[in-house]
């Protein structure tokens, strides 16, 4: 079977509410921990920066919505959990699709057409208040799909555009330059509910409706009392299905427990009490997340952590995969010519990367050059694939900019350099493997 990978992203500008938790986090969360399915969940504190100039509120929801995703059980060993902003392939991927993206297509997105639209019927100039960052949206959301090699791609209807644009950029790349991308699709899934909010329209940021999804117990009954019903009396038969309080109720329970909720309805449960239902039945699943929650929040150094783990992860595959896009276009090294260069390597002794298992279980590579001297260390890698996709951006980072590597090194911390080792010694040995 082939790994199927899953990716999505979660704009960094707002505090999770409960219809994010139904709608996106606790579905994405069950669906990492499948079999064959490879999980990209990641912050995008980029897309953030086009909706929200407070830096404030970027850096504390960027922290809100880390810490949420890991109390809401997300497995960051198993999946790639790290940040946009902390993968610098991303935007300069961006620039290579901007380079293939028809000026045409983006004047097509609905965000943008809406805005020239409310300024036409304003009669302003069609572009007024409109920033190049929302132009670009589209392209700078296909390069974290792309860059990923994303086959499934969870997101709400209002994003199935964006997918499609991605899908158009990567077929104009591929047409270009050979088959380097995959073509992702949107996955919108019909079981995963959409949440009332306390109006009962759907529950968003823009209608001021929203459950913050950690609101401390007082709030959170307050909030859940204060959600909007009919003037029914107890005693009165009530619809269910017209029920704000009854999907929210149904989103937290089984369908034994929904069933009985609807019984009650039927007859007549006073709408006091259908609320106090609720207000115990969310406070019991989310009580213990908002325990560990609030512990994480406490200590955000541990989320940086996380983050920063995982954006080491993120650039195994990300770094050398825009070194082969930077060849690809003809972003190359100057030395290298195509066939000459590789007859010349057989003729002398090259540096050799070895991959191993350490006593400890854990996969290790290390460096060495010629003569046999260690040169570099790595780290225990969960995997073999991990070990070896660092060892591939080493190889291909190398081959577009020799200081890259080391710097890069630096900052994933991937590896550690023997000693008496400097950085020059070892782009030197990388440079051995630049084609
Ligand atoms: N635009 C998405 C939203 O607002 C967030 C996002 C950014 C995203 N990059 C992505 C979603 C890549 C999926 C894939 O919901």
């Amino acid at each position: 079977m082939s790994v199927q990978r899953v990716l999505t992203g979660i704009t960094t500008s707002g505090t999770p509410h409960l219809g994010n938790y139904a709608g996106a986090i606790r579905p994405a969360v069950a669906a990492s921990r499948q079999p064959g399915v490879e999980s990209f969940y990641f912050l995008a504190d980029y897309h953030a920066l086009i909706k929200t100039t407070d830096p404030l509120r970027v850096q504390r929801s960027t922290l809100e919505i880390a810490a949420t995703w890991i109390a809401a059980g997300l497995d960051t060993d198993r999946v790639w959990f790290y940040r946009q902003s902390d993968i610098p392939e991303i935007p300069e991927l961006t620039w290579l699709l901007t380079c293939v993206c028809g000026k045409g297509l983006l004047n097509r997105a609905h965000a943008y057409k809406a805005a020239v639209d409310r300024n036409t019927a304003e009669g302003v100039d069609p572009d007024a208040g409109v920033n190049m960052g929302l132009y670009m949206y589209p392209v700078l959301m296909a390069a974290d799909i792309l860059m990923f090699k994303a086959h499934s791609v969870p997101v709400g209807r209002d994003q199935i555009q964006h997918i499609e644009m991605a899908r158009d950029m990567a077929g104009s790349f591929n047409h270009l330059y050979g088959e380097h991308f995959v073509l992702p699709e949107a996955a919108i899934d019909a079981s995963v509910a959409t949440l009332p909010g306390l109006d009962g329209r759907k529950m968003s940021k823009s209608y001021d409706n929203t459950i913050p999804l950690f609101a401390p117990t007082a709030e959170l009954k307050k909030l859940i009392f204060s959600i909007v019903t009919d003037s029914k009396a107890p005693g009165e038969p009530k619809d269910a299905d017209g029920s704000a309080l009854f999907q929210l109720y149904q989103a937290f329970s089984t369908a034994e427990e929904t069933r009985a909720m609807r019984t009650a309805f039927d007859e007549g449960i006073a709408w006091g009490e259908a609320k106090q239902a609720l207000f115990e039945k969310i406070e019991a699943a989310v009580a213990p997340m908002r325990e560990h929650y609030l512990a994480l929040i406490a200590e955000p150094a541990r989320i940086e952590k996380h983050l920063h783990e995982g954006a080491a992860k993120a650039r195994a595959i990300a770094t050398p995969f825009l070194g082969e896009l930077r060849r690809a276009v003809g972003l190359r090294n100057l030395a290298s010519v195509p066939g000459e260069a590789k007859a010349e390597k057989a003729k002398t002794a090259q540096p050799q990367f070895k991959q191993y298992r350490e006593a400890d279980g854990r996969f290790h590579f290390k460096l060495i050059d010629a003569d046999g001297r260690l040169l570099l260390q790595g780290e225990g890698f969960a995997s073999p694939r991990e070990a070896g996709a660092v060892v591939a951006a080493l190889k291909a980072g190398s081959a577009f900019e020799m200081k890259e590597a080391a710097l890069w090194l630096a900052g994933a911390q991937v590896a550690v350099l023997a000693d008496g080792v400097d950085e020059a010694t070892l782009c030197a040995a990388l440079g051995a493997f630049a084609d």
